[in-house]
């Protein structure tokens, strides 16, 4: 083991500290996690966890929605300027003008949005449970999904329930054109794709599925299928091939997301030896922030 995997491996011990990474930083940061995974198993692991401090390997808004759902434990992000830059498509007074202009509407956001949003959300989901909790919610009922257009465009098709779309979008997803995917399925005809529902629309009917990156890893592992193209952020080709070791992972096209590149392990450690960067939610948008979030994890435990 290097010295740095050294050094945190100890500062973790001392500190009852637990470490969180999103499937897409870099590969040495998920190995050295106590639990790598998507957002919803993310989410999941920061509300039971019994450690003292989370340190959070992902961007912005997921260490905000550990804080949220543990308010008593200390979150750090290694480096405060990852973000979300989907998230930060939205903001609290936006969504408040889009709430009046559909009065009736129940809101749906994305984990992928800031605390105050998701305090002016009647229910939070991620990209692995988005089509279940819009399915159980009330059928008469228009909803309101925000921040990302295309993970709300996928609920609709699913769910065929009324569904008005906020126009953000994930600038490392939308780069994966359909012609990048058709000229990559050419190339590897035998290929399953797998795809990311925050992909545009025009490239879902060349996926075999379009799943969330935890469904991912959970797919290709029971698949009877060698080969794959995975049409999201490479992070995760890491975690398929941990997962695979005898099966293939190509990437649909070249895209990464800057902000998940920047939780290195590096800054993992200074994070440890000094504490920083606490993320910390006022108290009042916490408490709010916390019901549509908990409402999610009630629906679909
Ligand atoms: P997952 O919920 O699939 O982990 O995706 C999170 C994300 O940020 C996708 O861009
Ligand atoms: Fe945000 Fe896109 Fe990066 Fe996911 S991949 S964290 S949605 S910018």
């Amino acid at each position: 083991m290097n010295n740095i995997a050294e050094k945190i491996n100890k500062l973790r011990k001392e500190k009852n500290a637990v470490i969180l990474a999103h499937n897409y930083v870099p590969g040495d940061v998920q190995d050295i996690a106590d639990f790598a995974g998507d957002s919803l198993g993310l989410s999941k692991q920061a509300a039971e966890t019994d450690a003292d401090l989370i340190v959070f390997c992902g961007v912005h808004f997921m260490a905000e929605t550990a804080s949220i759902l543990s308010p008593e434990k200390t979150v750090l992000i290694p480096d405060r300027t990852a973000g979300c830059p989907m998230a930060d498509m939205i903001t609290a007074e936006q969504l408040k003008a889009f709430k009046e202009e559909h009065p009736q509407a129940l809101v749906v956001c994305y984990v992928n949005s800031t605390a105050e949003v998701k305090a002016l959300s009647d229910y939070c989901c991620t990209s692995g449970n988005a089509v279940e909790l819009v399915k159980a919610l009330p059928a008469d009922k228009e909803i309101i999904f925000v921040p990302d257009k295309n993970l709300g465009a996928f609920v609709r098709e699913r769910t065929g329930r009324n569904i008005i779309l906020w126009p953000g979008y994930c600038p490392t997803h939308v780069v994966i054109t359909l012609d990048k995917l058709q000229t990559v399925k050419s190339q590897h005809p035998d290929a399953v794709v797998l795809a990311h529902p925050e992909c545009p629309p025009a490239t879902w009917p060349e996926a075999d599925f379009l799943l969330s990156t935890g469904q991912m890893l959970g797919h290709a592992e029971q698949s009877e299928a060698k080969k794959f193209i995975i049409a999201t952020e490479p992070g995760i080709i890491h975690a398929l091939k941990k997962r695979c070791p005898d099966k293939e992972f190509i990437e649909a096209c070249e895209t990464i997301c800057p902000n998940m590149k920047k939780l290195t392990l590096e800054k993992l450690l200074w994070s440890l030896e000094r504490d920083e960067y606490e993320v910390k939610v006022e108290k009042e948008v916490a408490q709010k922030a916390s019901r549509a979030l908990m409402r999610m994890l009630e629906v679909l435990p």
